[in-house]
């Protein structure tokens, strides 16, 4: 059968749900009003919704992860300040270099020596003493950009007390807080904790409503009052008001009401990396809805795979299958039923006879 005619399983990234009916619905009922001029009432609705779940005083819409992210850069750094993150942040590597760029930050890297995606105290310290010189010619390290998941880590999450004893470290240091909690949802409902447990201390949160959430737009911001009238004023400035942006954030609320399904997508990830594993292939267990597997040749498995209709991304040298809502558990048994049939046909053939492009 030929990849054309074969159904595809669409596993690239959790960003890929459409809103389904009771969703749109929700949408379509959704009170509205002119949310630049002065407030849209739905809007208002998911910020105070969304302050309270991660325990700050308030909280602002944003377009994306991205605009979430970069208000809060803005915010906290003066240009040339050094800022410090998790290798592979999103923040390091995905967003186009705007926290240098546009936020004015010089970032460095803290190696992830306590775990996927989790620096060590040891690290932390170590990078806090070297920015600590208070000679004029020193670079002032001001911010800590943290992240839960850590995406590139594949889905890893920082356990609470872990979080709690960086944040407490950076803090002791005077610098700043951020936490990229873009898929923190998929965090808490792992660990069954409040998303507000994993955010103590930090002084700004952004999370995410159209990952695995499931909603089609939108993100927030949250902080103290202070720190979220000044974000309304440069999301302002990026360009990132919307008006009547309350048709988007009842999606985002219905979102928020099922985040417990999430450990479905969690079960799925499971599932797969479980299945894989059986096959040989070399993937860590994951922790929620992220699977990353070592391969040799990253971009041959990706064409492999899109040969038997499953797709997937290339991320940090590996392979990147994500679960969401629009995928089963009887999804996840076709991929592993036409992986291994691929595999038994490969290996029937011989290694010398499989074609390099088609060798999973
Ligand atoms: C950890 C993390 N932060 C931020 C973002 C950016 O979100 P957006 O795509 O909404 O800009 C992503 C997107 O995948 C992400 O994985």
């Amino acid at each position: 059968m030929t990849f054309a005619q074969r159904s595809l399983i669409d596993l690239r990234s959790d960003t890929l749900t459409s809103p389904d009916e009771r969703m749109r619905a929700t949408m379509a009922a959704a009170e509205v009003g002119d949310n630049v001029l002065d407030v849209d009432p739905t809007v208002r609705e998911l910020e105070e919704r969304t302050a309270a779940l991660l325990g700050k005083e308030d909280a602002l819409w944003t377009p994306s992860g991205t605009m979430a992210n970069l208000i809060a850069l803005c915010q906290h750094l003066q240009r040339g300040d050094r800022f410090l993150a998790p290798r592979d942040a999103h923040v390091l590597n995905n967003e186009l270099g705007s926290a240098a760029w546009l936020a004015g930050g010089m970032p460095e890297a803290l190696e992830t020596d306590a775990g996927p995606g989790r620096p060590s105290l040891r690290g932390l310290a170590r990078a806090i003493s070297n920015g600590a010189s208070t000679s004029y010619l020193a670079m002032r390290t001001t911010l800590l950009c943290l992240e839960n998941t850590h995406n590139a880590a594949g889905g890893a999450i920082v356990p609470a007390d872990e979080h709690a004893q960086l944040v407490a470290m950076a803090r002791d240091a005077g610098i700043a807080v951020h936490l990229d909690g873009a898929r923190l949802w998929n965090a808490a409902v792992a660990l069954q904790l409040p998303p507000g447990a994993l955010t103590v201390g930090a002084d700004s949160v952004s999370v995410c409503f159209s990952k695995a959430l499931g909603a089609p737009v939108g993100s927030a911001l949250a902080g103290s009052a202070e720190f979220i009238e000044q974000a309304r004023r440069t999301r302002q400035m990026l360009g990132g008001g919307v008006r009547q942006g309350g048709v988007l954030a009842a999606a985002s609320l219905h979102a928020l009401d099922r985040m417990n399904e999430l450990a479905t997508d969690h079960a799925n990830a499971a599932r797969l990396a479980a299945g894989l594993a059986e096959l040989g292939w070399d993937v860590r267990t994951p922790q929620t809805n992220i699977v990353l597997a070592a391969v040799a040749d990253v971009e041959r498995t990706l064409h492999s795979l899109r040969e038997l209709g499953i797709l997937a991304l290339p991320l940090a040298g590996r392979v990147r299958f994500v679960t969401h809502r629009g995928i089963t558990a009887d999804d996840i048994d076709t991929v592993l039923e036409r992986v291994t049939s691929e595999t038994a046909r490969q290996q029937a053939r011989g290694p010398a006879s499989a074609s390099p492009r088609m060798r999973l």
